[in-house]
């Protein structure tokens, strides 16, 4: 049983490099099934979901070569069979962007119900509503049974014009995935606008795709017979950027966090402003500092679509806001539950309250270490940040969640002064049995 085992209270120092960012990788991965060449990728980040995603991919006869750490050369022109065993759909969420990719270039595909994280869900897993409506929407039939999920279309989809009940991320990426080889224009209102949607765009559109208004809410594709090989570059994680900082924020310290596209972080790093941090941005580096003897500000936030304050970065910031002075209200508003990680930032003295959708935090002066578990993977980054700053010893259990999202999370704390291990220890395994902090 591997842990984190933090010694808190220390400042962190330096400069943190960021990877490519996870949730555009996944959609361009997947996106390189519809490509009818050879797609070399860089900057791909070493993170459990993206070996996920590749480990389908030799099952279903992708090429996949592994030309550099981060550079992968992926080749889906001599696909063998469209399945995979369930468990590896079921291991993280972005496999079901396998089924917009090949409905798109083949008509059909199947893959096994996906996971991801749970956020109040459980067995019933995370809605797909949107992005069957989408798929229906383009003339194909879906159906799902025994954990398999079939979309079939009688010929080449056909261009629509849709709107989204909500601008959800996946079901924006998995329309557009399948609209690239459609017959005619689709266009797709009420769309996400996140970076990785762009980004996603972006690789399309240098493939030979034809794509446009991806970063509004409005986005146009007029199909295409075939996509072109050739090359790409991953954007930055903008969720471990914004990680990272938090870090700092709580911690207190002086951190230049390189490789980043400050302009997508503005959506986060304005609130940190407001509670205190010092945010300045460079052109492709963003320098935070904090004063570890000034406590930082309460302050109220809700989660929203970009460019509003991202849901993946509100454990983190609720983390901060638990240590800050004063009531802080925090409102989920994208998942119904995404406050598990709450009961193991009480069990380190937080004091926070949850009322549905909503968490009201009343700042304490310190966080005391203790064994806790992530439930998820940013729950999981917002505990690492809890034990950074709490007083004496926090093992946090469970870090495969986080190693899914974060890569080489511990040697880059180590290397800002962080005092953490990854161990294996019968601590934290004690707790788990006991029950005493499982999430
Ligand atoms: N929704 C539906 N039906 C659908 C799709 C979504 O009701 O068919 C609802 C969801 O239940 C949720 C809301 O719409 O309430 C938004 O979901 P969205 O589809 O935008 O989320 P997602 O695509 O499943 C991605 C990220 C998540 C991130 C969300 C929101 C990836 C692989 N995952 O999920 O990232 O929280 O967007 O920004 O891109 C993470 O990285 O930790 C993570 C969970």
């Amino acid at each position: 049983l591997e842990n984190y085992v933090i010694n808190g209270n220390r400042t962190l120092n330096g400069e943190v490099t960021i990877s490519g960012a996870k949730n555009s990788a996944v959609a361009i991965i997947a996106g390189a099934l519809a490509v009818d060449g050879e797609c070399v990728l860089e900057n791909i980040p070493a993170v459990g979901d993206v070996s996920t995603i590749l480990q389908i991919f030799e099952k279903i006869g992708v090429a996949v070569y592994h030309l550099s750490d981060y550079n992968y050369c992926l080749d889906a022109r001599y696909i063998t069979s469209s399945t995979a065993p369930q468990e590896l759909y079921r291991k993280n969420r972005a496999s079901y962007y396998i089924l917009g990719a090949l409905l798109g270039r083949f008509g059909y595909a199947k893959v096994g119900v996906p996971g991801g994280c749970d956020f109040g869900f459980g067995s019933s897993g995370r809605p797909m509503d949107y992005h069957f409506k989408g798929f229906e929407a383009l003339g194909a039939k879906v159906t799902t049974s025994g954990g398999w999920i079939t979309v079939e279309s009688n010929g080449r989809l056909k261009g629509a014009r849709m709107y989204l009940d909500f601008p959800s991320v996946g079901a924006t990426i998995n329309i557009m995935l399948a609209a690239i080889h459609a017959e005619g224009l689709t266009i797709i209102e009420n769309a996400g606008m996140e970076p990785h949607i762009v980004d996603l765009a972006n690789f399309l559109n240098s493939m030979g795709a034809d794509i446009s208004g991806a970063g509004t809410n409005t986005i146009r594709i007029r199909g295409v017979e075939k996509l072109h090989g050739g090359t790409y570059t991953i954007l930055p994680d903008q969720i471990e950027a914004g990680t990272y900082i938090a870090a700092v924020a709580g911690t207190g310290g002086d951190v230049i966090v390189k490789n980043v596209i400050p302009r997508h972080l503005m959506c986060f790093t304005t609130k940190f402003e407001e509670i205190g941090v010092t945010i300045e941005n460079l052109e492709n580096d963003v320098r935070v500092k904090r004063d570890p003897m000034i406590r930082l500000r309460h302050t109220n936030v809700k989660t929203a679509p970009y460019p509003g304050f991202p849901t993946d970065m509100q454990p983190q910031m609720a983390t901060l806001l638990a240590l800050a002075e004063g009531r802080s209200i925090v409102t989920e508003d994208i998942w119904d539950n995404r406050f598990e990680y709450v009961k193991q930032l009480q069990n380190m003295g937080a004091n926070i309250t949850i009322n549905n959708r909503i968490a009201v935090i009343e700042g304490v002066r310190k966080l005391s270490g203790a064994p806790v578990a992530a439930s998820d993977l940013r729950a999981g980054a917002a505990l690492v940040i809890a034990g950074l700053c709490a007083d004496g010893v926090t093992i946090v259990d469970d870090i495969l969640k986080i190693e899914r999202g974060y890569e080489n999370i511990v040697a880059k704390l180590q290397n800002l002064g962080a005092d953490i291990q990854r161990k294996t220890s019968t601590i934290a395994k004690k707790a788990i049995k006991t029950g005493a902090n499982a999430a």
